[in-house]
């Protein structure tokens, strides 16, 4: 008798702790390319209400943005009105008088998912209430109401350790049941790439990004960065990423006063690094070529290549730095960035150039191999059997997508 108890609590011990190893996850089937979608913050920032998210769902459709493969549209901060006699989060009733279960139910009816955002500390870095304790009834609170992403902010948390954090919240969202995008948000402070990829989706890897093309902006104790900034810290993290788990070079600023120029190499960077593309402009109102720009099917490609292998720096701490990044199918890309403030005649020998990437055993060898390449901005075509001699406008790019010749 007292051995088949002791079975029994054996066994109710040992699937209690199957139960909790298997909580103790990400959803492991989402971001297996980078996310792509929008966001409120880059543009609007409290200037949020239901009816921008319910417009921008609609532009989202008609312009072409959701066939293009943007996804989830994301409400950032200042959504929040207080918590409830249970601690339940309810949104701001002015700004969201139907509540974010009706909104939701709009945004899937578009065929889009509707994303979130919190803060690990008590307060929002807007200074509204953050999950802080409240990590569980939170993530029930968005399953209820059908949230599918969730940016987790990392405002007034002193004392607290990020790692620790995030895993919470990461466990809330997983014992919740709903799947859910989970977006680290921390700058990368706290070294996230020893830890992030196996609590989110993705890891913000810097400060706020800023439109504007190699310029620090600073608030105090904090700054805001231009492209060129955000692009240099990069620098060391691509073997971190992978399918599944992105560094975050953050919102796109396309179509928020770059130039022309800046705003096609800024997201063609940003594609080529597999970054998230979650666009941050004004999809309601925004030019032709803005809408051009940022469905550009075969720059978005490069992003969501399926082997999910981040660019490399083959050439930089030079006026025209240049980049690659293997694709699937022995396919590659090449991106000439021209980071200087004039024109650049830039003449490319390919065979006294060859390209590895060491981590993952491939090479590109001009030598041995013909390639065809295909400029994916202009859809110019060429060969690798002619040097390539081209004039890249400043704060600009060219971008090749190279095919081995059969
Ligand atoms: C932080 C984040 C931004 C944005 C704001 C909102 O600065 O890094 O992306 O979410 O908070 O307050």
């Amino acid at each position: 008798m007292r051995l088949l108890r002791l079975l029994i609590s054996a066994w109710v011990a040992l699937s209690l702790g199957f139960i909790n190893c298997a909580h103790a996850q990400k959803f492991p089937d989402l971001g297996k390319t980078p996310a792509m979608g929008w966001n409120s913050w880059n543009k609007f920032a409290c200037n949020i209400n239901e009816q921008l998210i319910r417009e921008t769902a609609d532009a989202m459709v008609s312009k072409g943005l959701k066939d293009a493969g943007y996804e989830y549209l994301n409400i950032d901060d200042c959504w929040h009105g207080t918590r409830d006699a249970s601690g339940n989060i309810q949104p701001d009733a002015k700004r969201f008088p139907s509540g974010m279960k009706a909104l939701a139910d709009y945004v899937h009816s578009k065929g889009l998912k509707l994303g979130i955002y919190s803060d690990a500390g008590n307060a929002t870095c807007g200074g509204y209430p953050g999950s802080r304790g409240h990590e569980y009834q939170d993530a029930l609170t968005y399953a209820s109401w059908g949230i599918d992403y969730l940016k987790y902010d990392w405002c007034n948390t002193k004392g607290l350790n990020a790692e620790a954090s995030y895993t919470t919240m990461r466990d809330a969202l997983y014992a919740a049941g709903r799947p859910v995008l989970f977006s680290i948000c921390e700058w990368g402070d706290n070294k996230p790439t020893d830890w992030a990829p196996a609590i989110g989706h993705s890891w913000r890897t810097t400060g706020d990004i800023y439109p504007c093309w190699d310029c620090e902006l600073g608030h105090g104790s904090w700054s805001s960065w231009g492209v060129l900034r955000i692009l240099d810290k990069q620098a060391g993290l691509r073997k971190f990423a992978g399918p599944g788990h992105w560094n975050d070079m953050d919102m796109l600023e396309v179509g928020n006063g770059l130039t022309e120029n800046e705003d096609r190499a800024h997201f063609s960077l940003w594609a080529m690094m597999n970054s998230p593309l979650i666009m941050g402009n004004d999809v309601r109102s925004m030019p032709e070529s803005v809408r051009k720009m940022l469905t550009n099917k075969d720059v978005i490609a490069l992003n969501q290549d399926p082997l999910g292998i981040q660019a490399l720096r083959y050439l930089g701490g030079t006026k025209v730095e240049i980049y690659s990044k293997p694709l699937a199918n022995n396919e590659w890309a090449i991106l000439f960035l021209n980071r200087s403030d004039e024109a650049m005649e830039y003449e490319f020998r390919w065979t006294d150039n060859s390209m590895e990437d060491e981590p993952n055993k491939l090479k590109l060898n001009f030598k041995t191999r013909v390639y065809d390449w295909t400029d994916v901005w202009t859809k110019a075509v060429g060969s690798t059997t002619k040097d390539l001699n081209q004039l890249i406008p400043p704060h600009d790019v060219v971008v090749l997508r190279l095919k081995p010749r059969s």
